[in-house]
């Protein structure tokens, strides 16, 4: 059997690679899969249950064990509704430590591809078209410039009522950015065979577009 079709989009933090892939998803009819929340509910069981960011053997064994369920924009950790609980600057950072570490990217893999379903899936990340999803017919790296993604990134928190600070948003994203592409598993990077969408002079309506032209091509 071959597998459903996947449209795998990496780039850096606050990208637009959220909006867009869920977009695209809606407009085929195929799953999405936010392979960032995975990391970021690896932080934050982590933290609830004191095992150190950088204990690999233990943070593996949480990511292994997590009980989450994913239902349209919901998630439940344990039964309970996460929310905004993983968008955090200081789970964000834990995220992209935990992420770093071998055994926990593992421990995460199977679950990722699992949502590879008829008709097809759409997927997020750093490492969807490098590690996890290496056949997808489509490969975006889609990004922007650093200074676009701390304003779209303060827009957001501002729009959700919380504080936020860009300078501050702006020297949190270039180091987790740093972070995930020096990193010696799944780094970010552009793939040879993936598309480049530039979006800083873009609308989603725009990139979206781009991705479903590209997808069609792809898919001829
Ligand atoms: O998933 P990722 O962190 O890459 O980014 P996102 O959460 O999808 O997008 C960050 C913010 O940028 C959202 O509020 C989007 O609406 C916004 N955005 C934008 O203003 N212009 C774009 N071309 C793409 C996204
Ligand atoms: O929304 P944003 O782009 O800021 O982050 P995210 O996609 O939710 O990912 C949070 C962190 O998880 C990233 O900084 C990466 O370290 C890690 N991650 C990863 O390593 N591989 C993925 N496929 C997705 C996320």
């Amino acid at each position: 059997t071959r597998a459903a079709p996947v449209i795998a989009i990496d780039g850096p933090s606050a990208s637009g690679k959220g909006t867009v892939a869920a977009r695209v998803a809606a407009a085929l009819g195929f799953a999405y899969l936010d392979s960032g929340a995975l990391y970021r509910l690896t932080s934050l069981a982590a933290q609830r249950a004191n095992v150190a960011w950088d204990d690999e053997t233990g943070v593996a064994a949480i990511a292994a064990g997590l009980d989450v369920v994913f239902t349209g924009d919901d998630i439940r950790l344990a039964g309970v509704l996460v929310g905004d609980a993983i968008r955090t600057e200081e789970i964000s950072a834990g995220a992209s430590k935990v992420a770093a570490l071998p055994a926990v990217r593992a421990a995460l893999l199977f679950r990722q591809r699992a949502f590879n379903t008829a008709p097809g899936l759409v997927g997020d990340g750093r490492d969807m078209g490098s590690v996890v999803f290496p056949r997808a017919p489509l490969k975006v790296f889609l990004t922007a410039t650093a200074e676009a993604r701390a304003e779209r990134r303060h827009k957001q928190l501002i729009e959700k009522g919380f504080s936020a600070n860009l300078p501050d948003l702006l020297a949190d994203l270039q180091l987790r950015d740093a972070r995930d592409s020096q990193r010696s598993v799944a780094p970010l990077r552009q793939e040879v065979d993936a598309r480049l969408l530039e979006t800083t002079h873009l609308t989603i309506e725009q990139a979206v577009k781009q991705v479903l032209d590209w997808y069609a091509e792809a898919a001829k």
